[in-house]
């Protein structure tokens, strides 16, 4: 097939998120899971979206840190609403369609010490920072993602007990995903006030759950459990699917994730690009144009990323030649960043970090995606 193979005005970009990229930030993770300087991302954006406009890229997706904003209780914090704008601005003066989350798994200490998540008021705190967020910059933002991975957090945060604030209770799980679900209707309907025009999603972690013969039974239920139930609560209030893929787990007998890890990325995860296709044709049914916001691999050698980045393109590509409305694909990450419980190991970059000196360096795998990206395809089929 010759290029240009993808839609007309697919954007091509890289994701990162506030806490993970910034520095200097304290929050509800601050405490556990210090994130210190980052990759000081703060003062070098202009730098790092420097660099992403020299890799092709026409999009780039953000978020904003809560904990700076409103340090305060309804104390919005002008300073930093000036920082983001000069943010959001740079990426425009470079071509690159900002895409912001609004909330990226933190939040500001005085809501910690209301009970975060659990607090009743949740939906509304979270809906009056959006509102003052979005009104301050839709002037330069036209794509806003509500929540990141509400699932996944509230897993790992309220089930398994691992992250912030490591609970192990399934009623607090269950309030937490009712309070995630309804911060997110309420964002919508009032970021929808200000300008029914802007674009509003969430970003959804999908695992392709694997199951064959009398597995897929298990399949089907691990897949509504997991995949769809929030989605389905929430699909007359968004305008497009956010979809996160990192990874799938096959099921045998009554146990999940019994991959064949015949390739592994650094964090164990077994590369398999055709769930991706799998989870696009699932999503099908919703009918609502899908954004790829994250899709990635930790690879300190850089040996794996750039097939990894094309396997998956390819599977891309043959959903939208079924008919998936799929309209942009953004890497994790630009650039090497605090990988939340796991710390700087990690290295999903398409920029290398050296932490000590805070200087960038681009990875080969960067020019492989580079050249998809300006072709707007690539060869080969699957
Ligand atoms: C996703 C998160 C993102 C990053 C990648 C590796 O689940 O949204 O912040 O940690 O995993």
């Amino acid at each position: 097939m010759s290029k240009p193979n993808f839609p007309k005005n697919f954007y091509w970009g890289a994701s990162t998120s506030a806490y993970q990229v910034e520095g200097g930030i304290k929050n509800n993770w601050s405490s556990v899971f210090d994130a210190g300087r980052a990759c000081d991302h703060y003062s070098r954006f202009q730098e790092d979206f420097g660099i992403a406009k020299s890799l092709g890229h026409n999009a780039h997706r953000l978020s904003i840190e809560w904990a700076r904003i409103e340090t305060e209780e309804g104390k919005f914090n002008e300073k930093e609403i000036e920082h983001y704008r000069e943010v959001t601005q740079a990426l425009r003066e470079r071509d690159l369609e900002p895409f912001v989350t609004l909330w990226h798994w933190t939040i500001p200490l005085w809501l910690q010490e209301k009970g975060g998540l659990k607090n009743k008021k949740f939906s509304f705190y979270f809906s009056r920072f959006a509102e003052r967020i979005v009104k301050e910059l839709s002037r330069d933002v036209l794509f806003w993602i509500t929540l990141n991975e509400p699932l996944f957090y509230a897993t790992n945060a309220y089930l398994k007990g691992t992250w912030p604030p490591q609970k192990k209770s399934i009623y607090q799980y269950i309030d937490i995903l009712k309070n995630l679900r309804d911060a997110h209707i309420q964002a919508y309907q009032v970021i929808k006030k200000i300008n029914s025009n802007l674009q509003v999603g969430i970003a959804k972690n999908n695992i392709y759950f694997e199951g064959r013969g009398i597995n897929a039974l298990l399949q089907h239920a691990a897949d509504w459990w997991w995949n769809f139930r929030f989605l389905d609560h929430i699909k007359n209030h968004q305008d497009f699917i956010g979809l996160n893929y990192y990874f799938h787990s096959r099921i045998q007998g009554l146990r999940f994730n019994q991959n064949e890890n015949k390739v592994i990325s650094d964090m164990g995860w077994e590369i398999y690009p055709e769930g991706i296709y799998h989870v696009l044709e699932d999503l099908y049914k919703y009918k609502k144009p899908i954004y790829i916001m994250e899709n990635g691999i930790a690879d300190a050698k850089d040996e794996k990323r750039a097939a990894f980045i094309r396997d998956h393109l390819r599977w891309v590509r043959k959903a939208i030649e079924n008919g998936v409305d799929v309209r942009g694909y953004f890497y994790w990450s630009l650039l090497d960043n605090f990988e939340w419980d796991k710390g700087f190991l990690p290295r999903f970059g398409l920029v290398e970090v050296d932490y000590k000196t805070m200087q960038r360096k681009i990875r080969p795998s960067a020019y492989e995606y580079k050249n998809i990206a300006v072709d707007n395809g690539l060869d080969s089929d699957i």
